[in-house]
């Protein structure tokens, strides 16, 4: 089941989205840059806010209790090199990595173009690290293309992202 997350799952967000983010990214970065990292993205009070913005939509996938994927859509921020109408932002999208390869992401990313669509947004865009080989793959095969680039500071850490955009 997919739905938007509300207040009571804040805990459930923040620990899924701590989870995630460690297991994709620990093993080809610095230590000390992921426990920077994940101490000011990740925590009840953090995902609590950003439940409750109303530039951002939280989508939460459930099997049975268990959360397994997320995503998020923020407004507001905009690379340059994204030239379409009515942007947004595709901001987090993270499956559970037991559920990889087994349609969840395709599922979730309906959802998410649904739910973009709905606030008016006529363009998707989002960054992707440019060494996440598989993540870019997913994207490019859900339609987005490569359009320029980004810095994500990851702790301490100024990495390229590459900035890829489809049209809604
Ligand atoms: C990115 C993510 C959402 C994609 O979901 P998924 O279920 O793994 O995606 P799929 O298996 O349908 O597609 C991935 C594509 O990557 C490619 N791929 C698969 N395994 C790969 C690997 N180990 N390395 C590189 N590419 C790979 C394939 O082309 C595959 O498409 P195919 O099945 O048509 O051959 C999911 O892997 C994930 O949550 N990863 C961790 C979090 C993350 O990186 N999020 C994105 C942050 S920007």
């Amino acid at each position: 089941m997919i739905r938007t997350a509300t207040a009571a799952d804040a805990a459930v967000v923040a620990d899924l989205a701590r989870r995630t983010f460690y297991d994709t990214f620990a093993a080809t970065n610095d230590p000390a840059d992921m426990a920077l990292h994940l101490s000011h993205a990740y925590g009840v009070e953090q995902q609590t806010l950003e439940i409750a913005d109303r530039d951002m939509t939280t989508l939460l996938v459930e099997e049975g209790s268990d959360a397994i994927a997320y995503a998020q859509i923020r407004a507001g921020h905009l690379p340059d090199c994204v030239a379409g109408p009515d942007p947004i932002e595709l901001w987090r999208f993270y499956v559970d990595r037991a559920w990889h390869g087994r349609g969840i992401a395709q599922t979730l990313m309906d959802h998410v173009q649904a739910v973009a669509r709905d606030r008016g947004a006529r363009t998707l865009w989002l960054g992707v690290w440019e060494k996440n080989d598989r993540a870019r793959a997913f994207y490019a095969k859900c339609g987005f293309a490569d359009v320029g680039e980004h810095i994500f500071l990851f702790g301490t850490d100024p990495q390229t992202d590459r900035v890829m955009v489809t049209s809604l």
